[in-house]
């Protein structure tokens, strides 16, 4: 039996009713459905969501401590939060797959969202396919 961790940063607990035109109209519990039915067998999918960054930072010490995959929505921490990026660096010095995905296209939208201080010390990447950028990378992370 594994676990993989299932990590979304701020503002995505709003997922739902968050700018439905940017984000659908689907919400944290529909993902974490669609995870559940498309993992494989033996896979448990722990997904959280926290608007505190310390609390996002513990779950990856968490991971690292319990050798769990990470897909990490980091949200707007994508976008800055140097601290966030050293614990997700910690993930992956430690042998352990992470990658970072995001519901929309970050590169189509505002400046401020096309750079990622997470990125270059993440496993990959996927971004602008809804929740299926979810799915893939738990296809990854499994494989
Ligand atoms: C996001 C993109 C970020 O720019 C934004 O701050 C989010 C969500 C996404 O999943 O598309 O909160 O990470």
């Amino acid at each position: 039996m594994s676990t993989v961790l299932v990590l979304n940063g701020p503002n995505l607990g709003r997922l739902g009713s968050r700018e439905p035109d940017v984000y659908g109209s689907a919400n944290l519990d529909d993902l974490r459905e669609l995870l559940v039915a498309s993992a494989r067998d033996g896979v448990t999918i722990d997904l959280r969501q926290t608007d505190d960054e310390a609390e996002l930072i513990q779950w990856l010490y968490e991971a690292v401590d319990e050798r769990m995959p990470v897909i990490l929505n980091p949200a707007a921490f994508t976008h800055y939060s140097y601290a966030l990026r050293d614990a997700a660096a910690l993930v992956t010095k430690a042998g352990l797959l992470l990658i970072e995905v995001h519901i929309s296209n970050p590169h189509a939208r505002e400046t401020f969202r096309h750079t990622s201080v997470v990125s270059a010390i993440a496993t990959g990447v996927i971004a602008g396919l809804g929740f299926d950028s979810y799915r893939l990378a738990l296809d990854f992370v499994t494989t």
